[in-house]
Protein backbone atom coordinates (compact mmCIF):
# COMPACT_ATOMS: atom_id res chain seq x y z
CA UNK A 1 0.00 0.00 0.00
CA UNK A 2 1.23 3.59 -0.53
CA UNK A 3 2.13 5.67 2.33
CA UNK A 4 1.57 9.03 2.92
CA UNK A 5 2.43 11.67 4.82
CA UNK A 6 0.20 14.97 5.76
CA UNK A 7 2.32 18.24 6.71
CA UNK A 8 -0.11 21.09 7.91
CA UNK A 9 1.46 24.49 9.26
CA UNK A 10 0.08 25.91 12.03
CA UNK A 11 -2.79 28.30 12.12
CA UNK A 12 -5.03 30.28 9.64
CA UNK A 13 -8.77 30.57 9.05
CA UNK A 14 -12.10 29.05 7.16
CA UNK A 15 -13.42 30.62 4.97
CA UNK A 16 -15.73 30.12 2.03
CA UNK A 17 -17.96 27.49 0.74
CA UNK A 18 -17.96 23.85 0.08
CA UNK A 19 -19.77 20.82 -0.71
CA UNK A 20 -17.76 17.92 0.17
CA UNK A 21 -18.57 14.36 -1.16
CA UNK A 22 -21.34 12.31 -0.49
CA UNK A 23 -22.43 9.77 2.53
CA UNK A 24 -20.74 6.74 2.46
CA UNK A 25 -23.80 5.15 4.41
CA UNK A 26 -26.27 5.57 1.76
CA UNK A 27 -23.96 5.22 -0.99
CA UNK A 28 -23.36 1.41 0.11
CA UNK A 29 -26.93 0.92 0.66
CA UNK A 30 -27.59 2.87 -2.68
CA UNK A 31 -25.54 0.05 -4.38
CA UNK A 32 -26.36 -2.81 -2.65
CA UNK A 33 -30.31 -2.41 -2.85
CA UNK A 34 -29.76 -1.25 -6.44
CA UNK A 35 -28.33 -4.46 -7.37
CA UNK A 36 -30.75 -6.51 -5.83
CA UNK A 37 -33.98 -4.36 -7.00
CA UNK A 38 -35.83 -5.04 -10.52
CA UNK A 39 -35.47 -2.27 -13.19
CA UNK A 40 -32.43 0.43 -13.05
CA UNK A 41 -31.43 2.37 -10.04
CA UNK A 42 -30.01 6.26 -10.85
CA UNK A 43 -27.39 7.12 -8.46
CA UNK A 44 -26.23 11.10 -8.06
CA UNK A 45 -23.96 12.18 -5.52
CA UNK A 46 -22.53 8.92 -5.04
CA UNK A 47 -19.08 8.99 -2.86
CA UNK A 48 -16.36 7.45 -5.22
CA UNK A 49 -14.15 6.62 -1.92
CA UNK A 50 -12.19 3.35 -1.71
CA UNK A 51 -14.74 1.80 0.80
CA UNK A 52 -17.71 2.58 -1.84
CA UNK A 53 -16.42 1.77 -4.69
CA UNK A 54 -15.11 -1.96 -3.12
CA UNK A 55 -18.93 -2.64 -2.75
CA UNK A 56 -19.91 -1.35 -6.05
CA UNK A 57 -16.89 -3.98 -7.46
CA UNK A 58 -17.96 -6.72 -4.86
CA UNK A 59 -21.84 -6.18 -6.83
CA UNK A 60 -19.89 -6.23 -10.16
CA UNK A 61 -18.03 -9.43 -9.63
CA UNK A 62 -21.74 -11.27 -8.74
CA UNK A 63 -22.79 -10.34 -12.13
CA UNK A 64 -24.41 -6.80 -12.00
CA UNK A 65 -24.05 -4.50 -15.08
CA UNK A 66 -22.77 -1.29 -13.15
CA UNK A 67 -22.48 2.26 -15.34
CA UNK A 68 -19.89 4.87 -13.98
CA UNK A 69 -18.96 5.99 -11.55
CA UNK A 70 -18.44 9.23 -13.24
CA UNK A 71 -18.91 12.69 -11.26
CA UNK A 72 -20.75 10.90 -8.94
CA UNK A 73 -23.36 9.30 -10.73
CA UNK A 74 -23.67 5.37 -11.16
CA UNK A 75 -26.52 3.78 -13.03
CA UNK A 76 -27.10 -0.05 -11.62
CA UNK A 77 -28.74 -2.64 -13.74
CA UNK A 78 -30.75 -4.00 -10.69
CA UNK A 79 -30.49 -8.13 -11.24
CA UNK A 80 -33.54 -8.64 -8.61
CA UNK A 81 -33.12 -10.66 -5.01
CA UNK A 82 -32.18 -13.97 -7.03
CA UNK A 83 -30.39 -12.77 -9.99
CA UNK A 84 -26.80 -12.67 -8.35
CA UNK A 85 -23.80 -15.19 -9.82
CA UNK A 86 -20.89 -16.62 -7.81
CA UNK A 87 -18.27 -14.75 -7.68
CA UNK A 88 -15.03 -16.14 -9.24
CA UNK A 89 -13.06 -15.46 -6.36
CA UNK A 90 -12.96 -13.76 -2.66
CA UNK A 91 -14.45 -10.30 -2.43
CA UNK A 92 -11.73 -7.84 -1.29
CA UNK A 93 -13.87 -5.33 0.93
CA UNK A 94 -10.71 -3.04 1.75
CA UNK A 95 -11.04 -1.15 5.03
CA UNK A 96 -14.79 -1.00 4.65
CA UNK A 97 -16.65 -2.14 8.20
CA UNK A 98 -20.04 -1.24 5.97
CA UNK A 99 -19.34 -3.44 3.20
CA UNK A 100 -18.29 -6.50 4.60
CA UNK A 101 -20.66 -6.43 7.63
CA UNK A 102 -24.28 -5.54 5.26
CA UNK A 103 -22.59 -7.89 2.48
CA UNK A 104 -22.62 -10.97 5.08
CA UNK A 105 -26.53 -10.32 5.96
CA UNK A 106 -27.35 -10.15 1.99
CA UNK A 107 -25.32 -12.97 0.62
CA UNK A 108 -26.05 -15.32 3.73
CA UNK A 109 -29.20 -16.10 1.72
CA UNK A 110 -27.36 -16.81 -1.79
CA UNK A 111 -27.68 -20.47 -3.40
CA UNK A 112 -23.82 -20.13 -3.74
CA UNK A 113 -20.86 -19.78 -1.81
CA UNK A 114 -18.85 -16.33 -0.63
CA UNK A 115 -15.75 -15.28 0.31
CA UNK A 116 -15.26 -11.83 2.36
CA UNK A 117 -11.85 -10.71 3.12
CA UNK A 118 -10.20 -7.22 3.29
CA UNK A 119 -6.81 -5.87 4.57
CA UNK A 120 -5.19 -6.02 8.08
CA UNK A 121 -7.55 -3.40 9.60
CA UNK A 122 -10.65 -5.15 8.65
CA UNK A 123 -9.40 -8.83 9.14
CA UNK A 124 -8.74 -7.66 12.86
CA UNK A 125 -12.27 -5.97 13.53
CA UNK A 126 -15.30 -8.71 15.45
CA UNK A 127 -17.17 -10.23 13.09
CA UNK A 128 -19.18 -12.28 15.67
CA UNK A 129 -21.80 -10.17 16.00
CA UNK A 130 -22.94 -10.47 12.66
CA UNK A 131 -21.91 -14.45 11.92
CA UNK A 132 -24.37 -14.78 15.56
CA UNK A 133 -27.51 -13.51 14.23
CA UNK A 134 -27.11 -14.72 10.88
CA UNK A 135 -26.29 -18.73 12.03
CA UNK A 136 -29.59 -18.02 14.11
CA UNK A 137 -31.16 -17.15 11.36
CA UNK A 138 -30.39 -20.38 9.67
CA UNK A 139 -26.79 -19.44 7.69
CA UNK A 140 -23.91 -21.30 7.37
CA UNK A 141 -20.71 -19.35 8.08
CA UNK A 142 -17.30 -20.25 9.24
CA UNK A 143 -14.57 -17.19 10.87
CA UNK A 144 -11.41 -17.29 12.28
CA UNK A 145 -10.91 -18.33 15.37
CA UNK A 146 -11.31 -15.16 16.79
CA UNK A 147 -14.21 -14.55 14.85
CA UNK A 148 -13.10 -12.34 12.61
CA UNK A 149 -12.88 -12.39 8.36
CA UNK A 150 -12.09 -13.81 6.21
CA UNK A 151 -15.99 -14.52 6.63
CA UNK A 152 -17.08 -18.21 4.40
CA UNK A 153 -20.61 -17.92 3.73
CA UNK A 154 -22.20 -21.18 2.52
CA UNK A 155 -24.64 -21.29 0.11
CA UNK A 156 -28.18 -22.92 0.04
CA UNK A 157 -29.19 -22.31 3.23
CA UNK A 158 -32.31 -21.96 4.15
CA UNK A 159 -33.10 -18.93 6.39
CA UNK A 160 -35.86 -17.99 8.86
CA UNK A 161 -36.98 -14.66 10.43
CA UNK A 162 -35.95 -13.85 14.04
CA UNK A 163 -36.89 -11.80 16.64
CA UNK A 164 -33.00 -9.92 17.48
CA UNK A 165 -32.60 -7.71 20.25
CA UNK A 166 -28.78 -6.11 19.19
CA UNK A 167 -25.89 -6.08 22.26
CA UNK A 168 -24.34 -3.05 21.26
CA UNK A 169 -26.31 0.18 19.19
CA UNK A 170 -24.51 -0.82 16.19
CA UNK A 171 -26.49 -0.03 12.13
CA UNK A 172 -24.17 -2.10 10.56
CA UNK A 173 -25.28 -4.73 12.43
CA UNK A 174 -29.34 -3.98 12.34
CA UNK A 175 -28.74 -3.50 8.98
CA UNK A 176 -27.11 -6.96 8.50
CA UNK A 177 -29.97 -8.71 9.79
CA UNK A 178 -32.51 -6.82 8.09
CA UNK A 179 -30.63 -7.42 4.74
CA UNK A 180 -30.55 -11.54 5.76
CA UNK A 181 -34.10 -10.78 6.78
CA UNK A 182 -34.71 -10.13 2.64
CA UNK A 183 -34.25 -13.78 2.35
CA UNK A 184 -35.63 -15.53 5.37
CA UNK A 185 -39.37 -16.63 5.90
CA UNK A 186 -41.52 -15.10 8.00
CA UNK A 187 -40.52 -11.50 10.24
CA UNK A 188 -37.10 -10.67 11.15
CA UNK A 189 -37.33 -8.01 13.83
CA UNK A 190 -34.21 -6.20 15.09
CA UNK A 191 -34.78 -3.88 18.64
CA UNK A 192 -31.95 -1.21 19.46
CA UNK A 193 -30.31 -0.41 22.69
CA UNK A 194 -30.65 3.23 21.30
CA UNK A 195 -31.29 4.68 17.50
CA UNK A 196 -28.62 4.22 15.24
CA UNK A 197 -28.76 5.41 11.46
CA UNK A 198 -31.70 4.62 9.80
CA UNK A 199 -30.57 4.74 6.28
CA UNK A 200 -31.38 0.48 5.47
CA UNK A 201 -35.00 1.23 6.89
CA UNK A 202 -35.44 4.72 4.75
CA UNK A 203 -34.06 3.24 1.27
CA UNK A 204 -35.59 -0.08 1.11
CA UNK A 205 -38.87 1.83 1.96
CA UNK A 206 -37.01 4.19 -1.44
CA UNK A 207 -37.46 0.60 -2.91
CA UNK A 208 -40.95 -0.07 -2.18
CA UNK A 209 -40.21 -2.86 0.57
CA UNK A 210 -42.33 -2.38 3.36
CA UNK A 211 -40.58 -1.71 6.69
CA UNK A 212 -42.58 -1.33 9.97
CA UNK A 213 -41.09 1.06 13.15
CA UNK A 214 -42.42 -0.30 16.66
CA UNK A 215 -41.13 2.98 18.57
CA UNK A 216 -38.08 4.43 18.18
CA UNK A 217 -36.25 1.02 19.01
CA UNK A 218 -37.66 -1.77 16.74
CA UNK A 219 -37.96 -2.40 13.40
CA UNK A 220 -39.33 -5.18 11.52
CA UNK A 221 -39.84 -6.96 8.22
CA UNK A 222 -41.24 -9.98 6.17
CA UNK A 223 -39.17 -11.62 3.58
CA UNK A 224 -40.22 -12.94 0.34
CA UNK A 225 -41.08 -9.41 -1.20
CA UNK A 226 -39.44 -7.52 -4.47
CA UNK A 227 -37.26 -4.37 -4.74
CA UNK A 228 -38.33 -1.81 -6.97
CA UNK A 229 -35.47 0.25 -8.69
CA UNK A 230 -35.12 3.90 -8.21
CA UNK A 231 -33.62 7.17 -7.94
CA UNK A 232 -31.24 7.90 -5.37
CA UNK A 233 -29.67 11.50 -4.64
CA UNK A 234 -26.75 11.32 -1.77
CA UNK A 235 -26.34 13.86 0.17
CA UNK A 236 -23.17 14.97 1.36
CA UNK A 237 -21.70 12.89 4.44
CA UNK A 238 -22.09 14.46 7.65
CA UNK A 239 -19.17 12.54 8.90
CA UNK A 240 -17.00 14.20 6.43
CA UNK A 241 -18.38 17.69 7.07
CA UNK A 242 -17.74 17.11 10.70
CA UNK A 243 -13.95 17.91 10.18
CA UNK A 244 -14.64 21.19 8.89
CA UNK A 245 -17.21 22.07 11.58
CA UNK A 246 -14.60 21.61 14.14
CA UNK A 247 -12.00 23.77 11.66
CA UNK A 248 -13.69 26.14 11.56
CA UNK A 249 -15.27 26.01 15.31
CA UNK A 250 -11.60 26.34 16.58
CA UNK A 251 -9.78 28.82 14.16
CA UNK A 252 -10.38 32.39 15.36
CA UNK A 253 -11.90 34.50 11.92
CA UNK A 254 -13.36 31.19 10.53
CA UNK A 255 -16.83 31.12 8.50
CA UNK A 256 -17.51 28.54 6.77
CA UNK A 257 -20.98 27.38 4.60
CA UNK A 258 -21.15 23.54 3.96
CA UNK A 259 -23.58 22.80 1.20
CA UNK A 260 -26.17 19.80 0.97
CA UNK A 261 -25.45 18.16 4.07
CA UNK A 262 -27.22 15.19 5.45
CA UNK A 263 -28.82 16.09 8.81
CA UNK A 264 -31.07 12.47 8.85
CA UNK A 265 -31.77 12.65 12.97
CA UNK A 266 -30.07 9.93 13.53
CA UNK A 267 -26.60 11.17 12.30
CA UNK A 268 -26.85 14.95 13.52
CA UNK A 269 -25.20 14.08 16.90
CA UNK A 270 -22.05 16.30 16.04
CA UNK A 271 -24.04 19.14 15.65
CA UNK A 272 -25.58 19.27 18.97
CA UNK A 273 -22.76 18.24 21.01
CA UNK A 274 -20.70 20.93 19.27
CA UNK A 275 -23.80 23.02 20.12
CA UNK A 276 -23.40 22.42 24.01
CA UNK A 277 -19.75 23.19 23.98
CA UNK A 278 -20.46 27.01 22.41
CA UNK A 279 -19.92 26.21 18.90
CA UNK A 280 -21.87 28.89 16.34
CA UNK A 281 -23.83 26.30 13.83
CA UNK A 282 -26.96 27.60 11.88
CA UNK A 283 -29.13 24.90 10.55
CA UNK A 284 -30.36 26.85 6.93
CA UNK A 285 -33.21 25.74 4.31
CA UNK A 286 -33.56 21.98 5.13
CA UNK A 287 -35.55 20.18 2.35
CA UNK A 288 -35.96 16.31 1.84
CA UNK A 289 -33.72 14.92 -0.97
CA UNK A 290 -34.56 11.20 -2.13
CA UNK A 291 -36.13 10.64 0.95
CA UNK A 292 -33.54 11.99 3.33
CA UNK A 293 -33.45 15.40 5.34
CA UNK A 294 -30.48 17.63 3.74
CA UNK A 295 -29.69 21.52 4.88
CA UNK A 296 -26.72 24.11 4.52
CA UNK A 297 -24.75 24.30 7.65
CA UNK A 298 -23.34 27.87 8.12
CA UNK A 299 -20.28 27.87 10.88
CA UNK A 300 -18.71 30.43 12.71
CA UNK A 301 -15.64 30.22 15.07
CA UNK A 302 -16.78 30.21 18.77
CA UNK A 303 -15.20 30.07 22.10
CA UNK A 304 -15.62 26.67 22.79
CA UNK A 305 -15.62 24.98 26.61
CA UNK A 306 -15.59 21.61 28.01
CA UNK A 307 -18.65 19.68 28.52
CA UNK A 308 -19.88 16.02 29.49
CA UNK A 309 -21.21 14.38 26.46
CA UNK A 310 -24.74 13.27 27.40
CA UNK A 311 -24.46 9.42 26.42
CA UNK A 312 -27.67 9.40 24.72
CA UNK A 313 -25.68 11.52 21.32
CA UNK A 314 -22.57 8.65 21.13
CA UNK A 315 -24.37 6.84 18.43
CA UNK A 316 -25.84 9.66 16.38
CA UNK A 317 -21.87 10.96 16.52
CA UNK A 318 -20.26 7.88 16.57
CA UNK A 319 -18.21 8.61 13.79
CA UNK A 320 -17.33 11.85 15.03
CA UNK A 321 -15.48 11.39 17.89
CA UNK A 322 -12.10 12.04 16.26
CA UNK A 323 -13.37 15.28 15.49
CA UNK A 324 -14.43 15.61 18.56
CA UNK A 325 -11.77 15.37 20.61
CA UNK A 326 -9.61 17.86 18.94
CA UNK A 327 -12.65 20.30 19.66
CA UNK A 328 -12.50 19.44 23.37
CA UNK A 329 -8.64 19.72 23.22
CA UNK A 330 -9.10 23.46 22.25
CA UNK A 331 -11.98 23.92 24.41
CA UNK A 332 -11.54 25.36 28.01
CA UNK A 333 -12.18 22.90 30.60
CA UNK A 334 -12.86 19.51 31.31
CA UNK A 335 -14.66 17.21 28.46
CA UNK A 336 -15.80 13.94 29.34
CA UNK A 337 -16.97 11.13 27.35
CA UNK A 338 -18.53 7.94 28.61
CA UNK A 339 -20.49 4.74 26.87
CA UNK A 340 -18.40 4.81 23.69
CA UNK A 341 -16.99 1.89 23.69
CA UNK A 342 -17.27 0.92 20.45
CA UNK A 343 -14.86 3.58 19.22
CA UNK A 344 -11.92 1.23 20.37
CA UNK A 345 -13.24 -1.39 17.56
CA UNK A 346 -13.61 1.15 14.45
CA UNK A 347 -10.78 1.37 11.51
CA UNK A 348 -8.57 1.77 14.27
CA UNK A 349 -8.75 1.66 18.71
CA UNK A 350 -10.24 5.49 18.33
CA UNK A 351 -10.21 5.91 21.91
CA UNK A 352 -6.09 4.89 22.51
CA UNK A 353 -5.03 6.55 18.84
CA UNK A 354 -6.74 9.35 19.71
CA UNK A 355 -5.36 9.95 23.52
CA UNK A 356 -1.92 9.14 21.88
CA UNK A 357 -2.01 11.88 19.39
CA UNK A 358 -3.33 14.33 21.54
CA UNK A 359 -0.73 13.62 24.23
CA UNK A 360 1.65 13.71 20.97
CA UNK A 361 0.48 17.44 20.77
CA UNK A 362 1.14 18.19 24.89
CA UNK A 363 -2.78 17.67 25.78
CA UNK A 364 -3.77 15.99 28.91
CA UNK A 365 -6.00 13.41 27.29
CA UNK A 366 -6.77 10.29 29.55
CA UNK A 367 -8.19 7.24 27.75
CA UNK A 368 -11.00 5.44 29.45
CA UNK A 369 -12.46 1.88 28.69
CA UNK A 370 -15.13 3.16 27.41
CA UNK A 371 -14.71 6.86 26.62
CA UNK A 372 -12.08 9.80 27.42
CA UNK A 373 -11.48 12.82 29.45
CA UNK A 374 -9.69 15.52 28.06
CA UNK A 375 -8.51 18.98 29.45
CA UNK A 376 -8.94 21.43 27.53
CA UNK A 377 -6.34 24.11 27.68
CA UNK A 378 -7.21 26.25 24.43
CA UNK A 379 -4.26 25.58 22.96
CA UNK A 380 -2.40 22.97 21.59
CA UNK A 381 1.35 21.98 20.51
CA UNK A 382 2.63 20.95 17.37
CA UNK A 383 4.20 17.47 16.72
CA UNK A 384 3.99 14.28 14.88
CA UNK A 385 0.87 12.30 14.84
CA UNK A 386 0.48 7.99 14.06
CA UNK A 387 -2.95 7.57 12.32
CA UNK A 388 -2.38 4.11 12.44
CA UNK A 389 -4.05 4.31 9.04
CA UNK A 390 -7.48 5.64 10.08
CA UNK A 391 -8.89 7.96 8.02
CA UNK A 392 -10.74 10.11 10.83
CA UNK A 393 -7.68 10.07 13.02
CA UNK A 394 -5.81 11.64 9.77
CA UNK A 395 -8.14 14.59 9.02
CA UNK A 396 -9.09 15.00 12.59
CA UNK A 397 -5.29 16.18 13.15
CA UNK A 398 -4.93 17.81 9.69
CA UNK A 399 -7.52 20.33 11.65
CA UNK A 400 -6.04 20.36 14.76
CA UNK A 401 -2.90 22.39 12.96
CA UNK A 402 -5.38 25.19 12.99
CA UNK A 403 -4.79 25.59 16.56
CA UNK A 404 -1.34 24.50 17.30
CA UNK A 405 1.87 26.32 18.12
CA UNK A 406 4.09 24.43 15.37
CA UNK A 407 3.72 22.47 12.39
CA UNK A 408 1.25 19.39 12.44
CA UNK A 409 2.92 16.08 10.57
CA UNK A 410 0.58 12.68 10.40
CA UNK A 411 1.84 9.32 9.24
CA UNK A 412 -0.19 7.02 7.44
CA UNK A 413 -2.94 8.91 5.38
CA UNK A 414 -3.39 6.95 2.28
CA UNK A 415 -6.72 5.83 3.76
CA UNK A 416 -8.67 9.25 3.60
CA UNK A 417 -9.40 8.09 0.33
CA UNK A 418 -11.49 5.48 1.66
CA UNK A 419 -14.09 8.09 2.72
CA UNK A 420 -12.98 11.59 1.40
CA UNK A 421 -11.43 11.76 -1.91
CA UNK A 422 -10.18 15.32 -2.19
CA UNK A 423 -10.02 16.06 1.31
CA UNK A 424 -6.49 17.78 0.93
CA UNK A 425 -7.94 20.08 -2.10
CA UNK A 426 -10.92 20.98 -0.07
CA UNK A 427 -9.64 21.85 3.11
CA UNK A 428 -6.39 23.95 1.08
CA UNK A 429 -8.95 25.56 -0.63
CA UNK A 430 -10.95 26.89 2.41
CA UNK A 431 -7.58 28.11 4.10
CA UNK A 432 -5.80 25.07 5.46
CA UNK A 433 -1.83 24.93 4.53
CA UNK A 434 -1.32 20.97 4.10
CA UNK A 435 1.20 19.46 1.89
CA UNK A 436 1.32 15.92 1.56
CA UNK A 437 4.11 13.61 0.41
CA UNK A 438 4.51 9.98 0.05
CA UNK A 439 6.43 8.05 2.57
C1 LIG B 1 -22.22 2.59 9.59
C2 LIG B 1 -22.45 2.34 10.92
C3 LIG B 1 -21.48 2.66 11.98
C4 LIG B 1 -20.41 3.63 11.49
C5 LIG B 1 -19.88 3.28 10.14
C6 LIG B 1 -21.00 3.25 9.11
C7 LIG B 1 -23.25 2.20 8.59
O1 LIG B 1 -20.84 1.47 12.39
O2 LIG B 1 -19.36 3.69 12.42
O3 LIG B 1 -18.90 4.21 9.72
O4 LIG B 1 -23.14 2.62 7.42
O5 LIG B 1 -24.18 1.46 8.96
P1 LIG B 1 -21.42 0.56 13.59
O6 LIG B 1 -22.70 0.01 13.15
O7 LIG B 1 -20.38 -0.50 13.80
O8 LIG B 1 -21.54 1.48 14.78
Amino acid sequence: MTTLTFHVEPGGALRGRLRVPGDKSISHRAIMLGSLAEGVTTITGFLEGEDCLATLNAFRAMGVRIDGPEQGSVVVHGVGLHGLTAPTGPLDMGNSGTSIRLMSGLLAGQAFDTVLTGDASLTRRPMRRVTEPLTNMGARIEATETGSAPLHLHGGQRLTGIDYPLPMASAQVKSCVLLAGLYAEGVTRVTEPAPTRDHTERMLEGFGYPVQREGNHTVSMTGGGRLQGTVIDVPSDISSAAFFLVGASIAPGSDLLLEHVGVNPTRTGVIDILRLMGADIEVLNPRLAGGEPVADLRVRSALLHGIAIPEELVPLAIDEFPALFIAAACAEGMTVLTGAEELRVKESDRIQVMADGLIALGVAAGPTADGMVIQGRGTLAGGTIASHGDHRIAMSFAMAALRAGGPVTIHDCANVNTSFPGFVTLARNTGLTLVESAG
